[in-house]
């Protein structure tokens, strides 16, 4: 670290437009994956925004200059209303991406959201083979349905992203992860892994990999990398508790993007209501353009004003912004904090125990949940 001049925070920047939406459409979902990133209180479907208030919201984020959104849940095919949901996102010009189990919606279906402007499909998958896939999402029968449903996406002529979140229970799988997803013609295979805080925090002890797994798995994607150049996208980054500096999470904290929540919450990381004491504006209340400038949980971690020593003062404070605030409050209690995945935080060591599965019991980096068993959300 370097001492370097401060005073360039977010009062001197120019606020850019948001570039992406992530709409959150339910909390609704047949699946209960253990590393689900909706809050521990789940909305329920009487508290959900209607039909006309999303589209106002389309409206209200194109007006503002965001280019694409996102419709994700929970699974965003529980709302009956879907297809006038893509419309509306559609008929402002915002491109369409649909983030989906794939498990509810009928040919039929895909092909109506198709003609209303669906632009692209993002398919999750859990594992390489259904009995895992089971166990980890907690429903029978679901992995036959995906493969169908990314059958139908491809006939469709879609574009389709395949996402596979990774852990102790499935990076072992990652070839097989890899060619199932090159078999259904995916354009591009984002390989994530779980990050914890929320359902995945509860679920640590089971999800967190190995160093060794880590380590056989980055050199599985790299070959696969160059062995799918030109025939598939393969996005993979190593997991925050094996690295030694954080990621520029969410590229930057209300810098490009927005969520907005089941119930009209607008909040500036999809996971920013783990971290209590921070109040979210809702666009039931405000007009969006109000919030993405003024509100103050947007503008707490703008920029670099914000940030304690060690990131205060570190040369590469503008280029990752601190990490993940999500991450900092989760292990730290203070979501300004240095992210713990940094080595220069003091809370570094402990987050490379938990890493290397050497925590002690009782201590505050004791793996929560147990080794074996998932908590699913309900
Ligand atoms: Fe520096 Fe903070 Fe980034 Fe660590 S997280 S490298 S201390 S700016
Ligand atoms: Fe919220 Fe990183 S997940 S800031």
């Amino acid at each position: 670290m370097t001492e370097a001049n401060l005073g360039n925070g977010q009062a001197e920047r120019a606020l850019k437009p948001p570039l992406a939406m992530l709409a959150e459409l339910t909390h609704r979902c047949p699946l209960q994956c253990p590393y689900c990133s909706n809050p521990l209180e789940l909305t329920r479907r009487s508290d959900e925004l209607e039909t006309e208030e999303w589209a106002d919201v389309f409206r209200q984020a194109a007006a503002l200059g965001a280019l694409q959104v996102h419709l994700s849940g929970g699974e965003p095919t529980a709302r009956k209303d879907l297809p006038a949901l893509v419309a509306a996102a559609h008929g402002c010009g915002l491109y369409t991406n649909l983030i989906t189990a794939g498990v509810l919606l009928s040919r039929d279906g895909l092909v109506e959201l198709a003609a209303q402007g669906l632009d692209h499909v993002q398919l999750s998958i859990q594992d390489s083979e259904p009995v895992g896939a089971e166990r980890i999402g907690h429903l029978q029968g679901g992995h036959a349905r995906k493969l169908a449903f990314a059958a139908w996406v491809r006939e469709t002529g879609l574009p389709l992203t395949v996402n596979a979140v990774v852990h102790r229970q499935n990076l072992d799988h990652l070839e097989d992860i890899i060619a199932l997803a090159h078999g259904l013609e995916a354009h591009r295979l984002e390989i994530a892994h779980v990050q914890y805080y929320g359902w995945a925090l509860q679920n640590r002890a089971a999800l967190m990999p190995t160093p060794e797994q880590v380590e056989r798995a980055s050199a599985v994607a790299k070959k696969a990398r160059a062995d799918l150049r030109g025939k598939m996208v393969i996005d993979y980054v190593v997991p925050d508790y094996h690295a030694r500096r954080p990621k520029r999470c969410m590229d930057g904290w209300g810098n490009q993007f927005f969520a907005v929540t089941p119930r009209g919450r607008v909040l500036p990381c999809h996971a920013a209501e783990t971290i209590t004491g921070l109040g979210f504006s809702s666009v039931r209340e405000r007009p969006l353009a109000w919030i993405w400038e003024h509100d103050e949980a947007f503008n707490k971690f703008r920029g670099v004003e914000w940030m304690q020593e060690p990131c205060r003062s570190c040369e590469f404070r503008e280029r990752d912004l601190g990490g993940c605030r999500c991450q900092a409050f989760a292990l730290t209690g203070d979501a300004a904090a240095t992210d713990p995945v940094c080595e220069f935080s003091q809370h570094h060591e402990a987050l490379t125990a938990v890493a290397a599965g050497g925590c002690e019991a009782g201590s505050e980096t004791e793996l929560p949940g147990s080794e074996s068993r998932f908590v699913y959300r309900r």
